[in-house]
């Protein structure tokens, strides 16, 4: 018979998920942001449900909607998805950071609006760093749990990509690291995607490229 609903290779696996870009409050009516659409990551909890795995998805902004049979916890801010997925990750077997974190974030967010005044003067904003995530949950990783992280790249160069990528999956301490490289006009908001999957020494496993849930399933093969 045609096996329809595909392998349940990850039952009794419970998979935290996150997805989408963070938002960072300059004021009360705006924010610094990015491009991430959340499809990916989406994408990867909805393969990942498909495939029996309790999900978790850690949303920000996601511009689809959440497939159904998963928890959505939503979020904001990098702080915000910082505090959610460590208490998520704390009885994950997987944990998939596949949302875009804001690297900086307003040094001090104003109360009121900001105004532009009528001197003409531009506008210097002070910005802080944010925690990192990912190098976080891979320092207190249980034994056994797998860590994945995303990285989007410019490099338009195949070689520089490359180097960028492994440096990137050593620096990290992660198990597996998805690449795939971003422009003006690739990869956000996309329905497609083509990865490269790095190890944790920062050698290339696999390759895909498709529609992004048969990228998830891709990526889901290497942990099953
Ligand atoms: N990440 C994170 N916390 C941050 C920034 C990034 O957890 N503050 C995670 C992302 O979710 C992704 C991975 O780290 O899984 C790589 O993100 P990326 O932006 O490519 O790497 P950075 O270390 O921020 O380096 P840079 O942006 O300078 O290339
Ligand atoms: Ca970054």
């Amino acid at each position: 018979a045609l096996d329809v609903v595909g392998p349940h290779d990850l039952v009794g696996r419970r998979i935290v998920i996150s997805a989408g870009g963070t938002r960072e409050p300059l004021d009360p009516v705006r924010y610094l942001g990015n491009r991430s659409s959340g499809r990916q990551g989406v994408s990867l909890a909805a393969a990942a449900r498909a495939r029996g795995a309790a999900v978790t998805l850690v949303g920000a902004h996601l511009e689809v909607p959440a497939p159904s049979g998963v928890d959505l916890i939503a979020v904001a801010t990098a702080a915000e998805l910082e505090t959610a997925m460590a208490a998520q990750s704390a009885t994950a077997d997987t944990v998939i950071m596949a949302a875009a974190v804001a690297d900086f974030r307003p040094a001090a967010v104003a109360e009121g609006k900001i105004k532009k005044g009528d001197d003409g003067a531009g506008l210097v904003l002070e910005l802080e760093r944010t925690p990192d995530i990912l190098v976080g949950l891979a320092a207190v990783r249980r034994p056994g749990q797998r860590i994945v992280g995303f990285a989007a790249e410019t490099e338009t160069d195949d070689d520089a990509l490359l180097r960028v990528a492994a440096a990137k999956a050593q620096r990290k301490g992660v198990d597996l690291l998805v690449v795939n490289r971003v422009g003006w006009s690739e990869g956000f908001g996309s329905p497609t995607n083509a990865v490269m999957v790095l190890d944790g020494a920062g050698t290339v496993v696999a390759r895909a490229e498709g529609d992004k849930l048969s990228v998830a399933h891709r990526i889901l093969d290497l942990l099953a």
